[in-house]
């Protein structure tokens, strides 16, 4: 989107901020692609240190996607689908692959820390980047409470298969699912902010060792529950037909959230612009691969009715294949690691999303101060880990997990905007990623994530409007006349 109207001509510069004007100009103005990237890693009193490489970059997208959704969610998602959820993972999978080649092309030409919500300053101007942070929040901060819940459930799975015991309702759900207060949520949170406190290159260190345990724990189940897979089990594949295949689709989608977190270590990455794109298609690739094969897998080894109200259903399975606790408490040990590896990492994205919106001046300077010695912005990590903290202990999963979903989608509709328009208003900017057949397939992706979010239901939306709502209310209150575009142009 042009301001005044006027396409630049090819191969021109930045076009300038607008002059100062009446509210539309304010709420368009856009921030130049170039001062986005001269400006990464600054925060006050400090920078960002650059640590990661192209592996580390993987991991931290990986480490953010494969967690709740395939541990947890898909045990939700079967009593819809049938065996057919393979297809729903496909669906899912594809909805997230057009978006995933419009944020590598972005991740590459913009590699800031602010994710979507930079891509969107650059382009769409500051209200749409407002609205696109203010929806990473959902994205982040209230995934990072969903599936620290889910992480309570496999503690559980494992206390019980180890010292025999399990942590009371009333101490490990949230009020409304029979509790008073999931102290297990809270304790994962807690504990993720402290490894971040540390800084990111120690953060990273540990989510690789998690990542990798997390992988072995399903590469585990393929090989244990195969033996177990009846051919009687796929017979009735798709039982309530395409309808239940794509609820269970949209279910699922949130299995996929994450892939886009290397987008937010865009300023603590040695070589951004060749190692962001190839991250996340490489996270996306490996994620998708092993998703298809456990679903093929565990649909395969246990009667699909049997999905319906069982928790922590992969250990389940394993038992019943193998005949053995051994192998069910095994696998509980690599969801409980598995899913501490999405809070440690989506935590992270959420810390980074923040301190670049706060070096905008759109939220308060807390989140952007460093610490000399870490570089790690501490302040913001402590504000962001107890609300997650809170927020996971006191609101049951399915509802955090839709909230999440709708925000995802929202921020994703506008990452494949964004290529479109920089493909139009910056043709000949330096990009080490193209998305193929623009703009069919940010289009494409774009439609997807509507549709997606159209099979979200009533009261999802209603929490959408609401949140959006409170968005607005802070951004005319606080961010746009604190925006350090507004103040540069008084
Ligand atoms: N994709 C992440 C998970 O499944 C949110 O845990």
């Amino acid at each position: 989107m042009l301001e005044h109207g006027a396409a630049p001509p090819a191969g021109a510069t930045e076009p300038r901020p607008p002059a100062p004007g009446g509210l539309g100009t304010r709420l368009m103005r856009r921030k130049p692609v170039e001062r986005l990237v001269a400006e990464g890693g600054q925060g006050e009193g400090g920078s960002l240190r650059r640590s990661m490489g192209m592996w580390q970059l993987t991991m931290i997208s990986i480490g953010a996607t494969l967690g709740t959704g395939i541990f947890v969610v898909l045990g939700e998602a079967v009593p819809d689908a049938g065996p057919a959820v393979i297809i729903s993972f496909v669906i899912a999978g594809i909805t997230a692959l057009f978006s995933a080649l419009s944020y590598a092309e972005l991740a590459g030409s913009i590699p800031v820390s602010g994710s979507s919500y930079s891509y969107a300053y650059a382009t769409l101007g500051e209200l749409v980047a407002w609205v696109c942070g203010w929806c990473l929040i959902l994205e982040y901060g209230v995934s990072v409470a969903a599936v620290a819940v889910g992480w309570g459930q496999y503690l559980n799975e494992l206390l019980a298969g180890t010292v025999g015991f399990t942590l009371p309702d009333a101490l490990s759900q949230p009020p409304g699912d029979g509790g008073y207060f999931n102290l297990p949520a809270l304790v994962v949170v807690l504990l993720a902010m402290v490894f971040l406190l540390g800084g990111a290159k120690e953060s990273a260190r540990a989510n690789t060792i998690m990542v990798a345990v997390k992988i072995v724990a399903l590469l585990l189940f393929c090989g244990v529950a195969i033996q177990g897979v009846r051919s009687g089990n796929y017979a009735d594949f798709m039982p309530l037909g395409m309808t239940g295949v794509s609820a269970a689709g949209a279910t699922l989608f949130f299995s996929y959230i994450g892939f886009d977190a290397a987008s937010t270590a865009g300023e603590e990455a040695k070589n951004p612009q060749r190692d962001l794109p190839r991250a996340i298609m490489l996270s996306l690739i490996i994620v998708t691969a092993l998703y298809c094969l456990v679903a093929a897998i565990a649909v395969g080894a246990m009667p699909w009715k049997k999905f319906e109200g069982s928790e922590a259903a992969l250990a389940g399975i394993m038992k019943d294949v193998s005949g053995q606790d051994f192998w069910a408490v095994l696998l509980a040990f690599g969801a409980v690691i598995a899913i501490a590896s999405v809070v440690l990492t989506v935590l992270y994205g959420q810390t980074r999303i923040l301190f670049a919106m706060s070096r905008d001046g759109l939220v308060p300077k807390v989140f952007s101060k460093v610490h000399a010695k870490t570089g790690a912005p501490r302040a913001n990590t402590v504000i962001v880990s107890l609300f997650c903290g809170v927020l996971a202990a006191a609101i049951p999963l399915g509802q955090l997990a839709d909230a999440t979903s709708i925000g995802t989608l929202f921020a994703f509709a506008l990452v494949n905007v964004a290529v479109v328009v920089l493909r139009y208003t910056r043709p000949n900017m330096a990009r080490t990623f193209r998305t193929p057949f623009s703009p069919l397939f940010p289009v494409i992706g774009f439609l997807l994530c509507i549709y997606m979010m159209g099979s979200l239901d009533a009261i999802t939306w209603i929490v959408f409007g609401v949140w959006m709502a409170v968005g607005l209310v802070v951004y005319f209150g606080y961010g746009m006349r604190r925006s350090r575009l507004a103040t540069a142009e008084k």
